[in-house]
């Protein structure tokens, strides 16, 4: 594996993590640096693990092993206050699109008044401006993804967490997504995200985690991973082979 980034204050730092079910070792991650400004775009193959790990460093899994650390600390309710997470299907309240919004914002303690402006923003920010009264659930793919997108962004969130949110989306859908993603990221939100689409990579990625069989098997900046990948596992997966 190669680790090309150096630890800084706020980083993610997995160690020795292990995930094991009915004896097997899903996920073995002997150590994971996520210390870039981002965006990290965690790639690889179906059944790779790439989901496992996500849901550990957000910590939604306890590992059976090892940790993820977050600022040098094992991972705090405090830390996980500051990370949010968007699936692949997004899962949304009964009801109106601004509803959805207002209840996370409500959730914060934010006023009446305030919360009003911060849907507006948000709404503008998804290009769903006239849809604050449609009922959520009444919305198309792309949009419904953009909304579960603001919703995660109404925390106001230091780390995004994403899992393959484009990945049932055709390309127009897809690249509004893309852009709220890179917007996000220029605002200095740190986006960790799931694909397995390496046009994808290539278009958002700053850094790259290659993973195969529960295995992070490369790990450096986008440029080097898609032009220059060091491991054969990588080398197959980026020209479209079979990776088993
Ligand atoms: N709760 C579970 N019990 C048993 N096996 C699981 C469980 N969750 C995931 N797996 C297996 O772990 C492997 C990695 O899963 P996942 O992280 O979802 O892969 P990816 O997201 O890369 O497609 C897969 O083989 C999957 O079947
Ligand atoms: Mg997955």
């Amino acid at each position: 594996m190669r680790d090309m980034l150096c630890d800084t204050a706020s980083s993610l730092f997995v160690r020795n993590l292990r995930v094991v079910r009915n004896g097997k070792a899903l996920l073995n991650v002997s150590r994971l640096s996520l210390d870039g400004p981002g965006p990290t775009l965690i790639l690889g193959p179906n059944g790779a693990g790439k989901s496992l790990l996500l849901r550990c460093l957000h910590g939604l899994i306890e590992p059976d092993q090892g940790r993820v650390e977050q600022d040098g600390t094992p991972l705090t309710d405090r830390h996980k206050a500051q990370q949010a997470m968007v699936f692949q299907q997004p899962v949304l309240l009964r009801r109106s699109v601004a509803a959805n919004l207002d209840f996370v914002l409500k959730r914060q303690g934010l006023p009446r008044g305030a919360r009003k402006l911060r849907i507006e923003s948000l709404l503008a920010e998804g290009g769903l401006e006239g849809k604050a009264r449609q009922p959520a659930r009444s919305l198309s793919g792309g949009e419904a993804q953009r909304l579960a997108i603001l919703r995660a962004l109404a925390l106001d969130p230091e780390t995004l967490f994403l899992d393959e949110p484009t990945s049932a989306l055709d390309p127009n859908a897809t690249q509004m997504i893309e852009r709220m993603i890179l917007r996000a990221s220029s605002r200095g939100v740190r986006i960790v995200m799931v694909t397995h689409d390496i046009g994808q990579a290539r278009r958002l990625a700053a850094d790259i985690v290659m993973m195969q069989g529960g295995h992070v098997v490369e790990h450096g900046l986008a440029k080097q991973v898609l032009n220059a990948p060091q491991s054969d596992a990588a080398r197959r997966y980026l020209a479209g082979g079979l990776v088993t």
